[in-house]
């Protein structure tokens, strides 16, 4: 039993879709979520420097706010430091990835399934061997959706322009017949209308933001890190690298009310 809060992190906005729904599995747990705007996007960056960002937030997590477990809200972080955040940090931390891979994998009836994310996280082949290694004989097949990211962060989540844009990235996944589709970059969740407008009825949109939530639960169960007090309401806090107006004004309008205000952070690594 455990009082300290939960940390989570991601390049910007997007990990508000994990927050979500780790706020409504665990409503007594105290959440604090640093959103990296001045640094994102990751996908375009080595995966080198992601995780050098992602071990410098872990630490600053850890040391400030002396967080119980880290949930990295980000798949490209997650490709990048997972491992590297477990070692350092000597606390349970949650990635996205393996709670994608079981999401897609419980979906799919055909066994013929897309992942979609950031440059970085493809590229990383994390999804590719993660996907393997749970069902070696899956149908997968990837594709990179670069500047998807960016218009969630400006907080435009559908329209003309981003029709246009998920209408040329995603060929590759709609020709090749699958049944499932995982938003593999936690911004994603965000443009999901236009994104299944493009793929068709046919084809099932899936995140890992629920299986995260379930994973983080399990985790806090089982190294009997849960909150004592069950039916109370926990705190959320914010933080912003960037412009913490903006982070406020358009996160709040991506979570919900439980984003009132958030706090500035200056990350010391560029
Ligand atoms: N939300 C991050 C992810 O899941 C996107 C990263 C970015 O490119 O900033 O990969």
């Amino acid at each position: 039993m455990d009082r300290r809060p939960i940390g989570m992190f991601d390049s910007g906005f997007g990990g508000l879709t994990v927050a979500r729904a780790v706020i409504d599995l665990l409503p007594e747990e105290d959440l604090v979520y640093l959103g990296d705007t001045a640094r994102y996007p990751y996908g375009a960056r080595p995966i080198e420097q992601v995780r050098e960002f992602s071990l410098e937030i872990g630490r600053f997590l850890v040391n400030t706010f002396d967080i119980k477990v880290l949930v990295v809200a980000c798949n490209t972080a997650t490709a990048a430091a997972l491992e590297d955040l477990r070692e350092v940090l000597q606390i349970p931390v949650v990635g996205v990835i393996e709670p994608g891979v079981r999401s897609v994998l419980g979906a799919s009836d055909s066994g013929h399934v897309g992942v979609i994310g950031t440059v970085a996280t493809m590229n990383s082949g994390a999804y590719q061997s993660a996907m393997l290694h749970a069902d070696p004989l899956i149908d997968l097949t990837t594709c990179a959706c670069p500047g998807f990211v960016e218009f969630v962060e400006r907080g435009t989540t559908e329209g003309p322009q981003v029709e246009v844009l998920a209408e040329r990235l995603l060929t590759p996944v709609i020709e090749a017949g699958i049944d499932t589709l995982l938003l593999g970059c936690t911004h994603y969740p965000f443009l999901a209308r236009t994104i299944s407008q493009v793929m068709g009825p046919a084809v099932l949109l899936v995140s890992s933001a629920e299986e995260t939530a379930f994973a983080l639960a399990d985790d806090l169960a089982e190294s009997v890190l849960a909150h004592p007090d069950q039916v109370r309401i926990g705190s959320h806090q914010f933080i912003s690298s960037g412009d913490v107006r903006a982070f406020a004004a358009v996160g709040s309008r991506l979570l919900g009310p439980e984003l009132v205000n958030a706090e500035r952070w200056n990350p010391h690594a560029t």
